[in-house]
Order: structure tokens, then C-alpha cells, then sequence
């Protein structure tokens, strides 16, 4: 074997230069262009989040009337994208069926091959207006119901709950999931981003990128870990419940859903703000019953014993996925809900990466058999 220094994973290897946001975990930080996320998540509309990600200021007042109209009026779904969704199982996983939607969005875009920075912001616009409808509809076929017109007197986090539940969602819900999209919006160089980083790279289309990026965010070690917390949830049942569990889970070395980070060693940046968005829907579903406090029981005992235990932290999907689930989402939608916001930051990242491009190719030690020949093959003289 060679000397060479294998950085498995990445990990610790600085790529590229990105203006779009800085993870800082030594003061425990995330900023959008500047801005403190947490800022952002008390101040901000995710349509003003996504505008500040893609043209890197936040919209003035006309600004963001022009940006959430042209939103507004391109939420439905064309028929073919319906179709499709339609043609997909009903058992598929819903990162399946947003991925083939997504895809034929892009095959049905005449422009998917224009690669000019306006080309390529009218596409992430026009995704970020639609990808709500996939998401809700999806979930609502999967319950036996159809699909919903989008309402356009109703905003962005509005109009998404309404189209999932076809009711009018309260302010303290529609709050907490706006919340939810703009921490969920952006990340840095995660591994979805650099999948999208990668595929902008070759120079292919922004919706090539954007379809890679969802099936890397599908994993559980990625996006798909706020599905997983639930389904830990559901395994644990109740808070009495934890100590037990946890003594087998690690027994069997298994990872905890919703703990741990590559970048993070002493906690997520975005986990204080989520947990407070959590909280303030434990108290308002509480209202209807014990099971929020139950789960919010739950939330704690686990984190309790695991930090204890372990001493590593929740990131970003532990208070996430509960979220969700008080919110009325069922399990297998909440990694989509995750594509919905990352948009914005994978369209930022893809649109940063084509203006100032280098082919993504690393290399590789090679460690598999010496040299050697296929037995009687006598090369052409
Ligand atoms: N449960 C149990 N042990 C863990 C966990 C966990 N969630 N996370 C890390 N560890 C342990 C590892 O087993 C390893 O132990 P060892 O040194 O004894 O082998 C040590 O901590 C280091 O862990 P790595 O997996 O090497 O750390 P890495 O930086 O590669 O992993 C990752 C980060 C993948 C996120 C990991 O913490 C994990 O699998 N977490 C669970 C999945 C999850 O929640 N993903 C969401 C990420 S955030 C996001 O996408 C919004």
C-alpha cells in the first residue's frame, strides 16, 4: 500500500469557496449570506429566504410582492406531472415519486439545458412554487384522497398545509413550519448539496442536479433521518420506555436517528430554534389531548439518556420530525418536506457552481489485485 492519506468520507477536506451560507461549529453558528439563521427564522417569510439564497440580499418590499405572486401562480401541478404521480405505486416511498415528478418537470422544460444564471433562477422559482403540491398530493392520494387547487390568497407555508389537510391552518402551525423551511433551507456543502455540486460540474442541467440531490438526501444519514426518528419513536412507544431501549439499541450498535453531525460535535446550530417551534405546537396540540405531551415526554427522555450516554447531540431532524408529526404529516413525508426547502439551497449552490466551474473529480488509491491476464489471450501482433 501507498502512503498516501486517505480523507474517507471527505471528511475535513475543504473544496471550494461558497458565498451561499458558513457553518461555523466552534461558536455553534449558521449564517445565510450573513445573516444568523436564527434571525432569519424569527424576522422572515421561506420566500424571503429563498430570494436572500438565490440573489443574495433579502427582497425590499416590491421585491417580494413581485417574487411571492409569480409563487403564488405556480403552484398547480401541469396534467403530465399529475399523471405521473399518478402512474407511480402507491406503496412507493414519496422521495421516489418526488424524484420521477421532479424529473419530468425538467423533460418537459423546453429551457432544461439553458444553463444561463436567468434560465437556471426561473427553473429554481418555478420548482420551489411546485414542489408543495407534489409533496401535498402524494400524501393525500396515499390516504385515499385527491388532489387540492393551490389557494392563492394564502401564503407559501399557508397554502402548503392547506393543500396536505384542506383546511386553513392556524397561525401557531403555519409559524412553526415556515420555521421548519427556512432551518432546512441551506447547508453548506452537505452531502446532498455536493451531490448537486457534483452533477453541475459535468455541466449538465439544474434539474439533472436537483433530481441526484434528492435521491442523496433520501438516506438516513442525510435527510432521511427525520423519517427515522419517528419510526424510533414509534419503537420506543413511551418515555418509560427509553432507558431499556437504548441499552439494546447501542448493545446492537445501532445509530440513533436524529443524533450526530459531521460538521457539529457540540450540538446543531439550528436545533434551539426547531426545539422552540417544537414546543410551542406540543402546547397547542396539548390542547386536544395528551399524546403532544406524550411525545414531547418522549423527545426529552430520549435526548436525556443518549447525551449521557453518548454525549452526542441532536441535530436538525430529531425536533424536526415530531414537528411534523403533531403538525398532521404523515412519517413518510417528512424527508419531501425537506426537498421542498433545500431547493432553494441546492439551486443556489448549482447556480454558484456553474458560474465559476471546475470539473468535481477526485482520486482514488487503488487497493484491488496487481496486474494481471486473461489465461491464453495473445495480443494482435
Ligand atoms: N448513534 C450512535 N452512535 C453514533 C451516532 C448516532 N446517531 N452518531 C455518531 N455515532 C458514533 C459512531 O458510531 C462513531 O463511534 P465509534 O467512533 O465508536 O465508531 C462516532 O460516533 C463517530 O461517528 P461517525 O459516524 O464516524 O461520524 P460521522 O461524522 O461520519 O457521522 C452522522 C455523522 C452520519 C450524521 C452520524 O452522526 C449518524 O449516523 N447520525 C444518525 C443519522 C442522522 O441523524 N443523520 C442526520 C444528519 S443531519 C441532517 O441531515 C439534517
Amino acid at each position: 500500500m501507498t502512503d498516501i492519506e486517505i480523507k474517507k468520507g471527505l471528511a475535513g477536506v475543504t473544496v471550494d469557496y461558497t458565498a451561499v451560507s458558513k457553518v461555523n461549529p466552534e461558536t455553534n453558528s449558521l449564517l445565510y449570506r450573513g445573516y444568523p439563521v436564527q434571525e432569519l427564522a424569527a424576522t422572515q417569510s421561506f420566500e424571503a429566504v429563498a430570494y436572500l439564497l438565490w440573489y443574495g440580499e433579502l427582497p425590499d418590499a416590491d421585491q417580494l410582492a413581485a417574487f411571492t405572486a409569480e409563487e403564488r401562480a405556480n403552484r398547480a401541478l401541469d396534467d403530465n406531472v399529475r399523471e405521473a404521480i399518478d402512474l407511480t405505486p402507491l406503496d412507493a416511498h414519496p422521495m421516489d415519486v418526488l424524484r420521477t415528478a421532479v424529473s419530468l418537470v425538467g423533460a418537459s422544460d423546453p429551457a432544461a439545458f439553458d444553463s444561463s444564471r436567468e434560465s437556471d433562477l426561473a427553473k429554481s422559482r418555478r420548482l420551489l412554487a411546485k414542489l408543495p403540491a407534489m409533496v401535498a398530493y402524494d400524501q393525500r392520494r396515499r390516504h385515499g384522497l385527491g388532489i387540492l387547487d393551490p389557494r392563492e390568497d394564502l401564503d407559501y407555508s399557508q397554502n402548503f398545509l392547506w393543500m396536505t389537510f384542506g383546511e386553513e391552518p392556524d397561525p401557531v402551525v403555519a409559524q412553526a413550519f415556515n420555521v421548519s423551511m427556512i432551518l432546512y433551507a441551506e447547508h453548506s456543502f452537505n452531502a446532498s448539496t455536493f451531490t448537486a455540486r457534483v452533477i453541475t460540474s459535468t455541466m449538465s442541467d439544474l434539474y439533472s442536479a436537483v433530481v441526484g440531490a434528492i435521491g442523496a438526501l433520501k438516506g438516513p444519514l442525510h435527510g432521511g433521518a427525520n423519517e427515522a426518528v419517528m419510526h424510533i419513536f414509534d419503537e420506543i412507544g413511551s418515555a418509560q420506555n427509553v432507558g431499556p431501549w437504548l441499552d439494546t439499541a447501542l448493545a446492537e450498535k445501532r445509530k440513533i436517528m436524529g443524533f450526530g453531525h459531521r460538521v457539529y460535535k457540540h450540538g446543531d446550530s439550528r436545533v434551539p430554534t426547531m426545539k422552540a417551534a417544537l414546543d410551542t405546537l406540543v402546547e397547542h396540540y396539548s390542547a386536544q389531548g395528551d399524546s403532544a405531551r406524550d411525545l414531547a415526554a418522549l423527545y426529552d427522555a430520549l435526548e436525556a439518556d443518549f447525551v449521557a450516554r453518548k454525549g452526542i447531540y441532536p441535530n436538525l431532524d430529531y425536533p424536526s420530525g415530531p414537528a411534523y408529526n403533531l403538525m398532521g404529516f404523515d412519517t413518510l413525508t417528512f424527508t419531501p418536506l425537506f426537498v421542498a426547502a433545500r431547493v432553494t439551497g441546492w439551486t443556489a449552490h448549482i447556480m454558484e457552481q456553474a458560474a465559476s466551474n471546475a470539473l468535481i473529480r477526485p482520486l482514488s488509491a487503488y487497493n484491488g489485485p496487481d496486474e494481471r491476464h486473461i489465461d491464453g489471450y495473445v495480443p494482435d501482433a
